[in-house]
């Protein structure tokens, strides 16, 4: 394996116009749940199931962004924060879903929005994150036909609102999530286990969502905008730089199929099922050959409404497996080392994800990247001298992101990176056990303390990687 992360020389890799930010996500930060007429998602209603999160945890509260927010816009203009990765609460603008708007939601979003371009910091803005109005699940959720409709009509009236001053929007975060966790080992919200149809029906609603709310966008903004879907990995990486292993884990990392034999069970984690139809138009010949007969009716113009052009991709990595070319042109996945290096949630340490994935979703799909997350847990705490130091971070980032540089080097369209996340915040079914922030949240008393990290990052955004 050729070491992928020397130190660098210069700043000369990265575009003078690559863009450095930070990334949240709006029920994980914002708080304040049940204020302001916002209406239920999904999510909250999850949170008062027992058993669901770690310790019960909600995020009725989380960073209680939603009334800091003053604070953390400040907090990012002085350390050089430029971008900010954030999404919409669909609920607090619409608390059915759809109907009427909420004043005080859509005000909210406004001044946020207004204040971050006062401040020298660009929006970009996610519109689903995985808090589907409470009121749509119960009318059936991704399994109505005409959610992408409902989709639809929220996006443009996020266009027609927003469309003045943001620039940059992602539709759907992570699908493969909203399915796989959501429906499919039900740890997310709303904790189902569906049939494989289903599971298919729900991939076709949303990718449909997807091109409708594309269109919407480039129909209903006042000035042009730029719009992509966010996915995620899985982030594989061979084990040596052969032809043989590089083959066998691309093989891998455009498979949907899982289990230990690879055994006809579906997989929604996984990149070629979402991103062909986005990209190719089309689902992949695979898929159609072993669920066909579980597959929706596609309609004659869906699959030019899911391939509506895009002008990015957003690419979440965190880790992967390490994969070996294996008998009759298969794969297998490699068996980590005993003690290998792993986060505070248990990820392993994968570096070379953030070039071999990069390096396939340019070779594969043409399209510009931006890396819209990347981070670890850590166990940070405020050390005795009332700081949070935290090394580990420092020392993971850097990795990932020579990684990155190698594969712009090496001829990857990346145009940028979103550090996850500014923010320790609510982790989900992990609750507030997980760290991810460069900035540490003391739940309570809500203060926030940059961490070594921050400091860090700064100066890799002022020197354009050049400190990497
Ligand atoms: C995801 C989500 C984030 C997570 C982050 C860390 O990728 O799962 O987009 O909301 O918090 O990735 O797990």
């Amino acid at each position: 394996m050729p070491t992928l992360y020397p130190a660098g020389e210069n700043s000369m890799t990265f575009n003078t116009d690559f863009v450095w930010g930070e990334a949240v996500s709006g029920y994980q930060t914002e708080g304040a749940a049940y204020a302001d007429g916002k209406g239920l998602s999904i999510w909250d209603v999850f949170c008062t199931q027992k058993g669901r999160i770690l310790e019960e945890n909600t995020g009725d509260v989380s960073c209680d962004m939603y009334h800091k927010w003053k604070e953390d816009i400040q907090l990012m203009k002085q350390f050089g924060i430029r971008n900010f990765r954030f999404s919409l609460s669909w609920p607090r603008i619409f608390p059915e879903g759809i109907g009427t708007p909420n004043k005080k939601g859509v005000a909210f979003y406004d001044e946020f929005i207004d204040t971050l371009l006062e401040n020298g910091i660009d929006p970009w803005v996610t519109l689903y994150h995985w808090d589907l109005p409470y009121e749509l699940y119960k009318k059936g959720g991704f399994l109505n036909q005409e959610f992408p409709e409902w989709f639809a009509s929220y996006t443009r009236f996020t266009a027609q609102r927003f469309g003045d001053r943001v620039q940059h929007f992602f539709t759907f975060n992570e699908p493969q999530c909203i399915v796989g966790l959501g429906y499919q080992t039900g740890k997310h919200a709303p904790g189902q286990s569906a049939s494989i149809k289903d599971l298919l029906a729900m991939q076709h609603t949303i990718l449909l969502a997807h091109g409708r709310a594309v269109q919407e966008l480039r129909a209903f903004s006042e000035k042009p905008v730029k719009v992509g879907m966010v996915l995620t990995g899985p982030a594989d990486y061979p084990a040596s730089d052969t032809q043989k292993d590089r083959a066998a884990c691309e093989k891998a990392q455009l498979d949907f199929l899982d289990g230990p034999e690879h055994d006809f069970h579906f997989n929604a984690f996984n990149i070629a099922t979402w991103a062909d139809p986005v990209y190719l138009g089309q689902y992949p010949d695979k898929l159609l050959d072993l669920f066909g007969k579980y597959m929706p009716v596609i309609g004659t113009d869906d699959m030019k409404i899911i391939s509506e052009p895009v002008d990015f991709q957003g690419q979440n990595i965190y880790n992967g497996s390490c994969i070996a070319a294996g008998a009759q042109d298969g794969y297998s996945i490699v068996k980590r080392q005993n003690g290998f290096a792993h986060t505070d949630n248990g990820w392993p340490m994968t570096p070379e994800s953030m070039y071999y994935l990069p390096m396939l979703l340019s070779k594969r799909y043409k399209v510009p990247v931006y890396i819209t997350e990347n981070g670890l847990a850590n166990e940070d705490w405020i050390a005795l001298d009332g700081k949070v130091h935290d090394p580990q971070r420092i020392d993971f980032l850097t990795r990932y992101l020579r990684c990155l540089r190698k594969a712009v080097e090496d001829g990857a369209d990346i145009r940028g990176y979103f550090h996850w996340s500014l923010l320790d915040n609510f982790e989900w079914a992990k609750g507030y056990g997980d760290r991810f922030g460069m900035v540490y949240v003391d739940y309570a008393t809500q203060k926030r303390i940059p961490k070594d990290s921050l400091y860090w990052y700064r100066a890799v955004i002022s020197s354009n990687g050049g400190i990497l």
